[in-house]
């Protein structure tokens, strides 16, 4: 008998092992964990296995508790979607940016505007990608940057963290730190949309025309998408026409999603108002940050009485499934130092970052380059000397390991033979009166601008430095031989009202961990400075379009910056591109490739491009479109290619920028469509917006 049970025994399992294996075999590999496998079906396949309770889980950020309120303030915790363990689906780690990884110690980069200012593309996605490096070091998975808003007006209070007034030039840079960034996470496209003014910003309405909205505040986002394929878009805070962001089916469902193909997710910023929790999910809201309020619980209640749109949520985990299937976050544990901001490579990025931004304003009697031959004592003046001004200290704060104030990167590059005094004091035009020539600090603070946290940042009150720089600046300048004025602040500044005393102005932005010593190798030339301006210096505040810093009801109107001097006829300061040398470029022989073109053509402008001067330089070669023979009220001209190009002493380059016809559209509000004019439109080739070397025209039939 007890033989007769092992035969059975041991027959079924001899029986059954196939299936059993068969049955292993499935339970190890359901498509959703099969790496091979195409994306949306693995997307499908998890979706079929998961509850709603768990689908509505993926929606939002933890439940909202004390250890997670004090983790929001400690920056480590908050920032999360749960993890599903019994289907082991990661959550979204989520790490603040965009000039650094605000988590733990990590390289500070300088602003955005600085490295908006160095029109470098390829330097923005060594940024982007060094910035993605460091997230996965830290072992998060989606990094909130960069911040692509306008910079309507420049007391805006986060401009710092975005590239600038215009349009084309943010969605360059937008797109390459996506492109660099993306190597390796996933990255966020913010605030959208519309989102340009701070001290009011979780209630301010934007007014705005469409057109308006889809010429001027909406075409670096459609580049994030469609170029730089973007795996998240954050719906700003304030509202569009009357509905907040997070609950506006026109921005998120009707534009981003439908007509843009945006195929990744919307994550809410922080605490954003989503008063109707269904109406925000049926209008394309697929994430709430940082804790489950609206969704979460009223949800799983809609969920029970049978009022959840099941399609709207199974479209909202399916977007985030995907764009954790796309980065990873399922297959690849790829292990990342978590020393590597301290690496060589990260800090000489931190020091290019701030190098190529820094922008060379005025330079009388070449006052710079600095000569050490000439010179022996060097004053360094002003409150913050000796102080590094990283720039605001909201939701972009770094703590880099270290910094280098513009006092000790002076010191450093100084060399032996130069004495470098200090003062960051009262007794500044006395040390003044004992140097050579004497550099003036002058840099505003996190409670001048930044983002608005209620005990500091917001917009700026005016666009001038403080009263006790332009007074140091005054005196500081009377008791020097020469001096030097180098400014850190994350826009426009207005200089009238002492620029007579200053030989020469460089504006360095805040210029990260390493700006002191940019700051000295540009006063030094070391190197050439080859920054130019990405937002209009007006000479007024009555050059730019009205601030509305407090505005509950903001209407926005076509034109600002460059748009609005050339609309206006004014005369600024220093106009969006300006940027001096130490070299002087001659623009020459251009050449455009068709001169009648049609609608899906590309045309290519060429030029040559000599450096004429004595030292190495980079030239910002910018290209503006105008569109004089328009039947509708458009630009002067627009800003619609740049390129940065390196030319010796001495050589000639040939440098071809290309110009995409859909380029120069205009939106008709009438039919709902992109229409290109068939119109001669005119080709500006310049040094700056209003330093225009070569001038050409092609028709559009
Ligand atoms: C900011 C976002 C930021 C988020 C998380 C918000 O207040 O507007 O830019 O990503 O906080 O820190």
């Amino acid at each position: 008998m007890k033989g007769m049970r092992n035969f059975i025994a041991i027959s079924n399992i001899i029986l059954f092992l196939p299936i059993i294996t068969y049955a292993q075999n499935d339970e190890a590999l359901p498509i959703y964990k099969n790496p091979a496998a195409p994306i949306e079906d693995r997307v499908n396949d998890l979706l079929g296995r998961m509850t709603t309770e768990e689908k509505i889980e993926q929606l939002s950020g933890g439940q909202l508790s004390i250890a997670g309120l004090t983790g929001l303030a400690t920056l480590n915790a908050g920032y999360d979607t749960p993890d599903n363990e019994r289907l082991g689906i990661p959550g979204l780690k989520f790490a603040d940016g965009p000039r650094g990884v605000r988590f733990g110690k990590s390289t500070c980069f300088a602003v955005s505007a600085s490295r908006a200012a160095s029109w470098d593309r390829k330097l923005e996605e060594n940024v982007g990608n060094a910035m993605g490096v460091e997230t996965l070091a830290k072992a998060r998975n989606c990094l909130l940057a960069p911040s692509i808003n306008v910079v309507r007006h420049p007391g805006y209070g986060r401009a710092q963290e975005t590239y600038g007034e215009d349009p084309f030039l943010l969605g360059e840079m937008g797109a390459a730190f996506i492109n660099g960034a993306q190597k390796n996470v996933m990255a966020d496209a913010k605030h959208y949309a519309a989102n340009n003014i701070e001290n009011t910003r979780q209630i301010v309405n934007v007014v705005i025309d469409e057109r308006t909205l889809r010429e001027v505040y909406l075409p670096h986002f459609k580049k994030a998408v469609q170029d730089a394929k973007v795996a998240s878009v954050m719906s700003a805070y304030n509202r569009v026409n009357g509905l907040y962001c997070s609950e506006n089916e026109h921005l998120l469902k009707d534009i981003l999603k439908d007509e843009w193909g945006f195929d990744g997710f919307v994550v809410s910023d922080w605490f954003a108002f989503k008063i109707r929790p269904l109406r925000a999910l049926e209008a394309g809201l697929d994430v709430e940050m940082p804790f489950a309020l609206s969704y979460g619980l009223p949800l799983e209640i809609a969920e029970a009485i049978h009022r959840i749109p099941m399609e709207s949520l199974d479209e909202s985990v399916k977007r985030i499934l995907r764009q954790k299937f796309r980065f990873g976050l399922f297959d690849i544990k790829r292990k990342v130092d978590a020393d590597i901001h301290k690496s060589e490579e990260h800090k000489k990025l931190a020091y290019l970052s701030s190098l190529e931004g820094i922008t060379l304003l005025k330079n009388n009697n070449n006052v710079l380059p600095l000569n050490r031959n000439t010179i022996k004592t060097i004053a360094v003046v002003g409150k913050y000397a000796n102080t590094a001004r990283l720039g605001d200290g909201g939701s972009s704060a770094v703590t880099p390991e270290y910094t280098v104030s513009p006092y000790e990167g002076i010191k450093n590059r100084a060399g032996n033979g130069v004495q470098v005094l200090l003062s960051e004091g009262g007794d500044a035009a006395a040390v003044a009166s004992k140097a050579d020539v004497t550099v003036v600090i002058a840099a505003l603070t996190p409670q001048d601008e930044g983002e608005f946290l209620f005990i500091s940042g917001g917009d700026r009150a005016n666009l001038r430095l403080h009263e006790e720089d332009e007074q140091l600046i005054e005196a500081a300048c009377k008791s020097s031989k020469k001096c030097v004025v180098v400014m850190e602040a994350g826009s426009a500044i207005i200089v009238e009202p002492w620029i007579d005393k200053a030989d020469g102005i460089v504006m360095a932005w805040y210029p990260g961990q390493e700006g002191g010593n940019a700051i000295a190798d540009v006063l030094f030339g070391n190197y050439n400075p080859s920054g130019k301006l990405p937002v209009t210096f007006g000479k007024s505040e009555d050059q730019y379009p009205p601030q509305l810093r407090n505005s509950l009801r903001a209407t926005y109107g076509y034109y600002h910056g460059y748009r609005y001097i050339d609309k206006n006829n004014l005369e600024p300061r220093y106009e969006f591109g300006y940027g001096l040398s130490y070299t002087t470029f001659d623009y020459s022989n251009m050449r455009i490739d068709k001169l009648s073109a049609a609608k899906n053509d590309t045309i290519n402008v060429s030029f040559d491009l000599t450096n004429s001067g004595e030292v190495d330089g980079n030239e910002v070669v910018q290209l503006y479109v105008g569109f004089e023979s328009s039947k509708i009220d458009r630009s002067v001209k627009e800003l619609k290619g740049f390129e940065k190009v390196a030319v010796a002493p001495g050589e000639t380059k040939r440098v071809t920028i290309p110009i995409k016809v859909e380029d120069l559209a205009y939106y008709n509000v009438d039919k709902k469509a992109w229409e290109v004019e068939n119109i001669t439109y005119s080709v500006y080739i310049g040094a700056s917006s209003k330093d225009i070397r070569l001038k050409g025209e092609f028709s559009v039939n």
